[in-house]
């Protein structure tokens, strides 16, 4: 029997509710299937973690967490440890050590989602973020000069490389391609005269060897604009780390929330684990009482079933979503229903069968 080893890190705040979902679904489908099984290693990771060890993660995790087949993670960060510690100390440095460079979030308004945007027809928003994840805004380079003196400054690099660009702008074309859908690269070459307009440079270059795909390029302050206004532009969409961070959050508003907002941090090589993770945060303002909506990690329960080559059974959790969504019996508070996290996680299950 096909075995699939994941290290679940649960993390801080809503991280382990939802997480506890994520893991009963997917176990779930693999009795079902009866093709594949997971086994699970939960580790305990995170700011409880690092109040009592120092650490967010032992000094070997990258080593302990490097022959699963894949990450699944619930959220990190919590008050009382800075957010630059909890956050570098433990996601960046597993999306860096792992090279995971493709950041994949969709945006879509599945049936039954809410959406607040007037005049929009549900299928105007169906786009798939490549957001690069390995660099750029977030590559960590910089310096902090004459700390705490009066001629204190603080210089944070943008780090682009042309290995960097290449691949991640490649892999938009691919799939672009592959869907035979429009790709719109987002930047701000007008202002940020050297990483950005190398960033453009690339995307033209490459797109030399995809004549088949039709391409637009869109300021990211008009990008913003327009997700708004006319959503429907947007398949394919292909940016920066910060600027795919911001609009992806953008792309939960007006797509269902970020109860429902999945993201993939990917190696596409293989080489390395990928890591599977709502794109929120550990929402300390709703923690610890039920009401986080877990239908985000389950939707990125469905990407990880999707990369490890169970499409039937990504797409079958896809509709499972719609279904508990369209008919709103079982839904969290930020849906408009009064059901817990648990409750919701017991809706999909039942729903698989
Ligand atoms: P957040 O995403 O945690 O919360 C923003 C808002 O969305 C809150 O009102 C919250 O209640 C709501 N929300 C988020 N997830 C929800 C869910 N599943 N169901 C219902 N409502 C949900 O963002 P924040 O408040 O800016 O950050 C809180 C902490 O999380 C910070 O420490 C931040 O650094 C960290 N963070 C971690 C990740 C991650 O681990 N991937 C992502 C973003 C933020
Ligand atoms: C996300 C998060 C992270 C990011 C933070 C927590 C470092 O906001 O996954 O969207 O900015 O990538
Ligand atoms: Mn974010």
């Amino acid at each position: 029997m096909q075995k699939h080893r994941i290290a679940v890190i649960a993390g801080d705040g809503i991280g382990p509710e939802v997480i506890a979902e994520g893991v009963k679904v997917l176990k779930r489908v693999a009795e079902l299937d009866g093709g594949f099984e997971f086994e699970f290693d939960e580790f305990p990771w995170g700011c409880e973690y690092y109040l009592k060890t120092g650490r967010m993660m032992p000094e070997n995790g990258i080593d302990i967490l490097k022959d699963y087949d894949a990450i699944f993670l619930g959220a990190v960060g919590y008050p009382g440890v800075p957010d630059h510690i909890s956050l570098w100390d433990l996601l960046l440095t597993i999306r860096k050590s792992f090279d995971q460079y493709v950041n994949l979030r969709p945006v879509k308004l599945l049936k039954g989602a809410p959406c607040p945007l007037a005049g929009i027809k549900r299928e105007d928003i169906d786009m798939t973020f490549v957001r690069e994840n390995s660099e750029g805004e977030y590559a960590g380079s910089g310096a902090w000069l004459y700390k705490n003196s009066p001629n204190e400054v603080v210089i944070q690099n943008g780090v682009f490389s042309r290995h960097g660009c290449e691949r991640i702008i490649r892999y938009a074309y691919e799939l672009a391609r592959k869907e035979g859908k429009t790709l719109t690269s987002i930047s701000k070459g007008n202002a940020l005269n050297y990483s950005m307009v190398f960033w453009d440079q690339i995307f033209k270059e490459i797109g030399e060897e995809y004549p088949d795909v039709s391409t637009y390029s869109y300021l990211v302050d008009a990008a913003s604009m327009f997700m708004v206004k006319d959503p429907a532009r947007f398949e394919i969409v292909v940016t920066s780390n910060l600027f795919g961070d911001i609009l992806t959050d953008l792309g939960a508003a007006i797509s269902g929330g970020m109860g429902l907002a999945a993201g993939a941090n990917l190696n596409p090589e293989r080489k390395y684990p990928s890591m599977f993770e709502p794109i929120h945060g550990s929402a300390p303002d709703i923690a610890g009482q039920g009401k986080a909506n877990p239908l985000a990690t389950v939707w990125s329960a469905s990407q990880m079933l999707d990369f490890f080559g169970h499409k039937e059974w990504a797409d079958k959790l896809i509709d499972i979503i719609e279904e508990l969504m369209v008919e709103a019996k079982v839904l969290t508070p930020d849906m408009g229903g009064a059901a817990t996290t648990s409750e919701v996680g017991d809706a999909v299950v039942f729903k698989l069968g």
